[in-house]
Formats: structure tokens, C-alpha cells, sequence
């Protein structure tokens, strides 16, 4: 009896708990904070699980300055904003993200240690509960490998390859705000209903 009358407890108390944990506003729903019990086991464990079993292998020794600066193209174009450029502060959107985005190209974040494949499943799949995106129907798979080589040799790329991993110029008008602009011409208002 005694027995039963606990395990009714049991199922009923932790769920309800958890119930009102979540409802009086307490869990960490904000980019800021501090992670849950058990969060990055639950997270990390399951990932790593994962990826060893899917990720490919694929030696881009091979992969000549060509495909590396296709590879900085579509870093340029698709990371950068999140995991930042050579020699340049962390971007702007790294710092709100939790979990932070790592900076690619910094001796702290780098991922040369990891093989290719693992990038190439991150950046295929994605990773559920961060900010990091799926490009599976972004990127061709080449595109992917090309950018995973990249990563693979983010510590020592040839000068042609970062020269493509420079920051992008300012648009002319914040690069010269003293320059006089003209007025912009005002065109009568086009109203497509009226050009049938
Ligand atoms: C919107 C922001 C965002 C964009 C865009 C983005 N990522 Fe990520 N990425 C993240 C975040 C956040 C993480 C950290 C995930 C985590 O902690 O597990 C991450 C993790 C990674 C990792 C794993 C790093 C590690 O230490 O294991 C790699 C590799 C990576 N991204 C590569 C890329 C590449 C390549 C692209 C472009 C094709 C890209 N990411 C685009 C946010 C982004």
C-alpha cells in the first residue's frame, strides 16, 4: 500500500513540478541565460552520439586554392555573420546567440582538429536548439565540402583565400558621409492600378 500510494506520488509530483517550474516563467527561455540542469549533457551527448554514427569520410587534402576560395566565398556569404572573419572582432550577432557562436577563425574556436565529415554533418544538418542552420537545400554538397575544407585548414590558408575572407567595404554612402549627394529626384507616384 504504502508502496503505491509513493509511486502515485512519484508520477504525479515530478511532472506537476516540472509543470509549475515552467509555467511560473523561471526556465531560462532567454538568450542569456544561464543554461538548465543537465542542458549540455542532454544537448551534447545526443549530438556527438549522432555524428559519429552519419558523419562521412572524405580526406580534402586533395582540394586545390580553387575550391578552398569557393569554400571563403560561401563562408563570406552564409557564415560570417554568426562565426566572424580572420583578424576581425567577434560579429555583432555571436555575442547575443546562446549557445554563442564560435569564432571560425580564432585559435580558441577554431575546428581544424575536427575531420571534415563532422563539419560537413554540422553544416549539412544544422544543430537543433542553437542557432546554427541546416544548408542542406542552401549549398551543394560540393559547396559544403568546399567550406568544410576550410574550416579544416582555418589556421593556415594561402594568402589568395583570405584575401577573400576580408570584411566587406562599406557601402559608399556610410564610407564618405561628407560627400554632398545630390537630391534624389522625385517620379510621380506609380500607381499600378492606373498603368492597366
Ligand atoms: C545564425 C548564425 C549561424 C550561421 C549563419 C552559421 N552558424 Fe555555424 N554555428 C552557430 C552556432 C550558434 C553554433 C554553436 C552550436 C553549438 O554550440 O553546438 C554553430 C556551430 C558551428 C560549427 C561547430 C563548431 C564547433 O566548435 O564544433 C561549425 C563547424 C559551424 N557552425 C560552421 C558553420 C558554417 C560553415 C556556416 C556557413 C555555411 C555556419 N556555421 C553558419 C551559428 C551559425
Amino acid at each position: 500500500m504504502k508502496f503505491l500510494i509513493g509511486l502515485i506520488l512519484g508520477i504525479l509530483v515530478v511532472p506537476l513540478c516540472l509543470f509549475f517550474y515552467i509555467r511560473s516563467g523561471s526556465a531560462p527561455t532567454a538568450a542569456t541565460d544561464a543554461p538548465m540542469p543537465f542542458e549540455k549533457f542532454i544537448a551534447r551527448g545526443g549530438l556527438h552520439a549522432r555524428i559519429d554514427k552519419e558523419a562521412p569520410q572524405r580526406d580534402v587534402a586533395s582540394f586545390t586554392t580553387g575550391d578552398l576560395a569557393a569554400g571563403a566565398e560561401v563562408y563570406q556569404k552564409n557564415c560570417a555573420f554568426c562565426h566572424g572573419l580572420p583578424q576581425q572582432p567577434p560579429s555583432a550577432a555571436s555575442k547575443g546567440m546562446f549557445p554563442r557562436a564560435p569564432q571560425l577563425f580564432t585559435a580558441d574556436d577554431t575546428v581544424t582538429d575536427d575531420p571534415p565529415g563532422v563539419t560537413y554533418w554540422k553544416v549539412r544538418n544544422g544543430i537543433r536548439l542553437t542557432g546554427m542552420p541546416s544548408f542542406k537545400d542552401a549549398l551543394t554538397d560540393q559547396q559544403i565540402w568546399q567550406v568544410s575544407a576550410l574550416m579544416a585548414r582555418a589556421d593556415k590558408l594561402p594568402p589568395d583565400v583570405l584575401l577573400e575572407l576580408k570584411p566587406a567595404p562599406l557601402p559608399a554612402i556610410l564610407a564618405a558621409p561628407q560627400m554632398e549627394t545630390a537630391p534624389v529626384p522625385v517620379t510621380p507616384a506609380s500607381d499600378p492600378a492606373k498603368q492597366k
